[in-house]
């Protein structure tokens, strides 16, 4: 025992923990409860039962800064209009007007920005409290799921959805779905954190790096729905396939970034292979000040690229922050918005009693690693 122990480095000493802690209440009193996923290099991800939300996400750097935006109490995050760290869905983005047919049916979605149905309707995943089903000390992973019932917020067939988070001593978070319909219905699950490499509460992203592989986007209308159209990103501002500074992206003359204010577009990821399970290196964004990047490896179609552009210029954050627009940045996987009505644009379709499965990772990198 004595020699064996002898091999292990010091920082074994404080390996892989979770901790568990109740966070706040339900408006029905069902407990939220916040864990804590730790690795033995100083990185902390803090998840909620309440929307799968990543609350707080300590960097594995000296300072320990926390990279995402996040809220105090249970009562804001149901109000939250930013879906900070929430897991969102069932369809992650915009339904044009809420409406879609499938097998010949015309189903009529919950409508909350413009006449869109986003980001899963009223009553999305982000304002569920999820159930645990598995707290797994052995692998540093927790395993949340939540029923979603046949005509929730408008979708068919009765939905069962599991999201797995696990931190690894390589700190690398990965987040895996999991579900299962009973009848034929859309699924597109998306993880909605707000990157901020140099700290939460230290001003604005655009001095963030941000390299993405993709050579096409889909333009937007003002109200944020795709138009359908599938453009090169050749000679445009929306070339980051190698890496910019997001100040020379937002300060770009384009009327999809005025549109927009900034970017909120969805990029047609290169390395798309329907079926994959193995998820492939997207994207990666840098702050060199602080010698933190992160990488973004995914098995979905496309990525919302967001740069935070409706946070407004005063809002409560956590921790007695306040938070501007810009703050964070936003890299969420997806099938692409609207794909239910653009049958060119991969399909979202979740067959029913097939199982649906996908994986997102983020990968945090110190300059000196
Ligand atoms: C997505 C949308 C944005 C906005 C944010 C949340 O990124 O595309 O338009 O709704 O979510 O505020």
């Amino acid at each position: 025992m004595v020699g064996k122990a002898r091999l292990n480095p010091p920082w074994h000493l404080q390996s892989n923990m979770i901790h568990k802690r109740v966070f706040g209440a339900m408006p029905n009193g069902e407990a939220v409860t916040a864990f804590t996923l730790s690795n033995s290099r100083g990185c902390e991800v803090e998840i909620l039962t309440l929307g799968a939300v990543i609350r707080r996400w300590l960097a594995p750097t000296a300072e320990r800064q926390d990279i995402v935006l996040g809220l105090d109490t249970v009562t804001e995050y149901l109000n939250d209009p930013n879906y900070f760290g929430a897991v969102v869905g069932r369809y992650a983005n915009r339904i044009g007007q809420g409406r879609f047919k499938l097998n010949g049916r015309t189903f009529q979605l919950a409508q909350n920005q413009a006449e869109h149905c986003l980001h899963g309707g009223k009553q999305g995943f982000n304002r569920k409290n999820w159930q645990v089903e598995k707290i797994d000390h052995d692998s540093n992973a927790i395993t949340l799921t939540l029923e979603s019932s046949q005509g929730d917020e408008g979708f068919p067939g009765n939905l069962t959805i599991s999201t797995r988070y696990r931190l690894s001593d390589e700190n690398c978070l990965r987040i895996e779905y999991r579900a299962m319909s009973d009848q034929d219905t859309l699924f597109n699950p998306t993880q909605h954190s707000y990157f901020n490499l140099a700290g939460h509460n230290s001003g604005d992203i655009t001095k963030h790096r941000i390299q993405l592989d993709a050579d096409q986007f889909t333009p937007a209308d003002e109200t944020g729905l795709p138009t359908g159209e599938v453009l090169l990103v050749a000679s445009t501002p929306f070339d980051l396939r190698r890496s910019v500074k997001i100040i020379d992206v937002l300060k770009a003359d384009h009327i999809q970034l005025t549109q927009a204010k900034g970017l909120d577009h969805n990029f047609c990821l290169n390395g798309y292979v329907p079926g994959n399970k193995t998820p492939v290196a997207i994207a990666k964004i840098a702050k060199p000040e602080v010698g933190l990047s992160m990488q973004v490896r995914t098995t979905m179609p496309g990525a919302q690229v967001y740069t935070g552009n409706f946070i407004g210029n005063s809002f409560a954050g956590k921790d007695g922050a306040i938070y501007s627009n810009h703050q964070g940045l936003c890299i969420e996987t997806q099938f692409y918005p609207d794909a239910p009505n653009k049958p060119h644009f991969p399909s979202a379709r979740l067959t029913a009693k097939q199982p649906f499965y996908s994986v997102t990772e983020y990968q945090l990198s110190t300059t000196d690693e």
